[in-house]
């Protein structure tokens, strides 16, 4: 039994993710720990929100509400969601944890006592009517170079110059608006990166069969123009973990916090923690998902995120990891996504453009949007969601090939022989080409997980379906019955069994599904197939079940033209 650890990038505090953030990290992530149950291995399987930062203050103010409060709620709503869509965390943490802010501010400590931090002076804006220091693109003014308005210190978004917070015309504050700015000098503390060039990239080109797009951003990054920079891990913010704290290396860093993309990836370790602490386990029960000395050699690690999250990964986490000089796992695969794209745009939270987690569970089951965003993920290039594209692929899949299929010989069964598993007969020949169709296709649908090819993985699973739909089409029980009535039950026996290898197959892609199937036949086999023949023999002949009402219903073109305006834009 192998032990994987899995851990899905921890989407924001700040409002409900949409369904291309889905899709690039949660759901396959998801995919994968199901498939790694269903094998028998040992899963982790860890997500959280991500807390910290000046987003989740400024959604908190536009609230009204303390932030500690906001964040609690919508890490609520987040679970909610994520309850719904079926996603099978082990442990849904939060960034802000008690158990985050312990280790974030323990990693801290052994990357200073081992000379990797440094103290920097620097100078930034102050607004003194937010009583605050304002990051680069929380000051807005006019842009030097084309004359927008609403430029941002950061760059301008009009022209898409780079800029400094100096350099714009009537500079303000964003959050208040107030122009009574000050340049303040303020001390931070620089994650020095710099010197661990040599040894992040050596650990890097060691991961040879790792995604080309996950390798090709982590070299860009690490060598393009000047190469690795020493990077700010704290910033002027009341909300985080403070970056004074007892037994720090250093001194006068009261009132400030740790930048939100350090403490984030120490989540996934700290989750765990909060896994065991739920669980009432000792430490050690996470530690040995963590700690290369107490257990975690044999454990592999695999990553889930979207494509702007892969620098994080590569080099700033490690650089975490590694700097520690403790033994923690660094990761084993990372698994990186490129976007899904929205009816001929892109999604927008800003602009409520596309479809956000809780409207499409209000509008359809999970395993509707499981199957289509998975089938359609973006994998090696971005990937576009299209109503047209959506209804066809879940009127065809889901409904007239694996919905109908069910449908079709659990009734048949019932008006011939009754809700049981008939006895006798051998189906013949085409069920024998069927078994040696599914023993090549099912070996390569595993090979595909495995792999975490999704698309392809999806693709096999639709090509096992369609091999059990067009066998009964070919074999016509329904036309056999009338001359052969055993060689009828043989053929109907061995579609109930097919129904709940589907069943198995495909619960990592649509689970209420396929529990809706094995509910049906009254079973709680979900063994792993081995050999097919024996995997179509698990149902023995007497064997009771139950007709299931429609699995997947069908999606009408009204509705989807209704769907389509409503989802177009500004989301209240
Ligand atoms: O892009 C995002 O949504 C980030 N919140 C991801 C953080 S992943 C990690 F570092 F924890
Ligand atoms: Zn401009």
């Amino acid at each position: 039994m192998a032990r994987i650890l899995i851990t899905s990038a921890i989407p924001y505090i700040n409002g409900i993710k949409h369904l291309g953030n889905l899709v690039g990290s949660q759901l396959p992530a998801d995919l994968y720990a199901r498939y790694n149950r269903m094998r028998g291995n040992e899963v982790m399987f860890i997500c959280a929100t991500d807390e910290h930062g000046t987003p989740a203050e400024l959604a908190a103010a536009k609230a009204g509400k303390p932030v500690a409060e906001y964040c609690a709620e919508m890490h609520e709503v987040q679970s909610g969601i994520a309850r719904g869509f079926r996603l099978s965390f082990d442990h849904f943490g939060r960034s802000s944890s008690a158990r985050n802010h312990a280790l974030t501010q323990h990693m801290a400590r052994k990357l200073g006592e081992n000379g990797l931090i440094a103290e920097v002076v620097e100078k930034q804006v102050f607004s003194v009517a937010d009583n605050r220091f304002l990051p680069d693109r929380y000051i807005e003014g006019t842009c030097p170079n084309c004359g927008y308005e609403k430029a941002r210190g950061d760059q301008c978004e009009n022209c898409t110059k780079q800029l400094d917070p100096t350099d714009l015309i009537n500079p303000r504050s964003a959050v208040s608006g107030s122009t009574e700015l000050e340049v303040r000098e303020t001390k931070h503390l620089y994650l020095r990166q710099r010197t661990l060039k040599d040894k992040l990239g050596a650990w890097i080109d060691s991961k040879a069969g790792w995604p080309v797009l996950t390798t090709s951003i982590a070299k860009k990054w690490l060598n393009d123009g000047e190469g690795l920079q020493d990077r700010g891990i704290t910033r002027d913010l009341a909300w985080g973990v403070p970056a004074q704290f007892e037994g720090a290396p250093w001194r006068g860093m009261e009132g400030k916090v740790f930048y939100v993309w350090f403490d984030a990836p120490i989540e996934y370790i700290a989750g765990t923690a909060e896994w065991a602490d739920a669980n009432g386990l000792d430490d050690a029960a996470w530690e040995r998902w963590w700690r290369t000395d107490k257990g975690a050699d044999d454990v592999t690690y695999v990553q889930f995120m979207g494509k702007d999250n892969v620098p994080f990964h590569t080099l700033s986490f490690p650089a975490t990891i590694i700097g520690s000089g403790e033994p923690w796992k660094l990761v084993d695969y990372i698994k990186s996504f490129n976007y899904l794209n929205y009816d001929g745009g892109q999604f927008s939270t800003s602009q409520g453009r596309g479809v956000f987690m809780d409207q499409a569970l209000s509008i359809l089951p999970a395993d509707y949007w499981r199957w289509w965003l998975l089938s359609h993920a973006p994998e090696n290039s971005d990937s576009e969601f299209t109503w047209e594209n959506f209804q066809a692929s879940v009127n065809k899949d889901l409904a007239d090939v694996l919905g109908n299929f069910v449908s079709r010989i659990t009734k048949f069964c019932r008006s011939k022989f009754g809700e049981v598993v008939p006895e006798g007969g051998i189906a013949g020949e085409r069920a024998d080409a069927l078994v040696a169709e599914l023993e090549t296709r099912v070996r390569a649908y595993e090979g595909h997980m495995e792999a975490m090819d999704v698309r392809k993985a999806a693709t096999e699973l639709r090509a096992i379906w369609v091999a059990g739909n067009e066998y009964l089409q070919a074999a016509a029980p329904w036309s056999v019955f009338k001359e052969d009535p055993a060689q009828a039950a043989a053929m109907v026996r061995l579609g109930l069994n097919l129904i709940r290898l589907y069943a198995v197959l495909s619960e990592p892609f649509i689970p209420d599904a396929a529990e809706t199937m094995l509910a049906a036949l009254g079973t709680k086999d979900r063994t792993w197939p081995g050999p097919i023949a024996e995997a179509l023999a698990v149902l023995p002949a007497g064997h009771a079940f139950q007709t299931p009402d429609v699995l997947f219903r069908k999606i009408a073109d009204e509705e989807r033209e209704d769907w389509q305006a409503r989802f177009a834009g500004v989301r209240s």
